[in-house]
């Protein structure tokens, strides 16, 4: 089988093609990565001279480019997209470009060359943001993006879905929930807490800390995204979540214990604008058809965290060196 994974080099799809590399030796994985400021070859380091890996540097919008690649694969997994809600607020130009040009790109790369799969990973913001008392998002629920991120993700399934009733293109569609874990870059919620105490500096909670996701360990999220490509029904939708809803506040002091830190070190900044209150996502569907669910509890996927950045101070310490500092100076001054 040959894999054509785009975005292999972010936090996600590096977890991915080691797994995929692991677990399937006969398999051909060709990563297309642009390597933005979140794609990051350290994180491929020790499968790099893998004969069954290779990676090409380029944009998933070039013609040229994704249409050679898709004539050598079977199937496309796009990962590939600007990923993090904070910049889109601050400027959304590469989200509409990646996001959804670049997937129309892929789709139209998958659809002349007669690919077997398309499978498009998506998230669970694309649905909204519930109450309280609301049931979980699933499969059903209709789209309701609020951010400029999550509007670029839901206008690149919608277009996921049309080539898959227009042309007949094999698709697939996964929409998790908030993933964690090795590699996350340092400006999501996890690296940037832990990164920070491990540098001595206060951890930002955003508004009142009361907002809810619900966090999926990033291996068991390969595991599914491995189930969908392999058995997952061609036009399906499959939502993929922890079943591990926790507010904002709880993780912060979760990361605090496993520090050794007190909550003086907790700043209360000035809240997201639109911050989407709680996401949930029902995984009914990819268990009782695929046989998934998340096995990673919520101790033992903070605990493998928390030292995964503790014993790898230089990745994450290159990073906060670098590009990375520029964006967040710019965040916090025009809030
Ligand atoms: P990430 O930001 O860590 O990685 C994104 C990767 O895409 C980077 O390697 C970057 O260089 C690459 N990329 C960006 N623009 C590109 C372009 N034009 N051409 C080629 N490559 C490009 O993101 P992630 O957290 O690993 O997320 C991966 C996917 O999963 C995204 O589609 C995201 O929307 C989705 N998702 C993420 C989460 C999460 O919690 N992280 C949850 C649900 C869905
Ligand atoms: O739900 C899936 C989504 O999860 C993915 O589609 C996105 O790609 C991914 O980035 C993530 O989005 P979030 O906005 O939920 O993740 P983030 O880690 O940025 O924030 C998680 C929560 O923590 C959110 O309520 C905002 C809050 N937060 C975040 C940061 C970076 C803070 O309070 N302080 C912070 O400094």
């Amino acid at each position: 089988m040959k894999l054509l994974i785009t975005g292999g080099a972010g936090f996600i799809g590096s977890n991915f093609i080691r797994y995929i590399l692991n677990k399937y030796p006969d398999y051909k994985i060709v990563n297309l990565d642009l390597l933005t400021y979140a794609g990051n070859l350290e994180n491929l380091r020790d499968v790099e001279n893998n004969p069954n890996y290779k990676f090409i540097k380029g944009d998933i919008a070039d013609k040229n480019l994704a249409n050679d690649l898709a004539k050598d694969a079977d199937i496309i997994v796009n990962f590939a997209a600007e990923s993090h809600v904070d910049r889109s607020i601050l400027d959304s130009a590469a989200f509409i470009h990646t996001n959804i040009l670049g997937t129309h790109n892929l789709l139209e790369a998958a659809r002349n060359n007669g690919l077997k799969r398309f499978h498009h990973i998506s998230t669970d913001e694309v649905y909204g943001h519930l109450g309280p008392n609301d049931p979980a998002f699933n499969e059903k629920t209709p789209y309701a993006p609020r951010s400029p991120y999550s509007a670029s993700k839901a206008a690149a399934d919608h277009l996921v879905m049309a080539y898959f009733h227009t042309y007949n293109l094999p698709v697939t569609i996964s929409n998790c929930s908030n993933n964690y874990g090795p590699y996350q870059f340092p400006e999501k919620l996890h690296g940037l807490f832990i990164t920070n105490l491990l540098e001595g500096k206060k951890v930002p909670v955003y508004g009142d800390g009361r907002q809810v996701r619900d966090w999926l360990f990033v291996s068991d999220h390969c595991e599914a995204i491995d189930l969908i490509i392999h058995k997952g029904k061609i036009g399906e939708t499959y939502c993929v979540g922890g079943n591990c809803e926790k507010p904002n506040l709880e993780i912060t002091q979760k990361i605090l214990e496993l520090l050794g830190k007190g909550e003086e070190m907790i700043e209360y900044v000035k809240d997201r604008p639109g911050h989407d209150r709680r996401y949930a996502m029902n995984f009914a569907k990819i268990k009782s058809e695929l046989g998934w669910e998340p096995r990673t509890n919520f101790d033992e996927g903070m605990r493998k965290t928390v030292e995964w950045y503790k014993n790898n101070e230089d990745w994450w310490k290159t990073i906060k060196s670098g590009e990375y500092l520029k964006y967040y100076e710019k965040q916090y001054k025009e809030r």
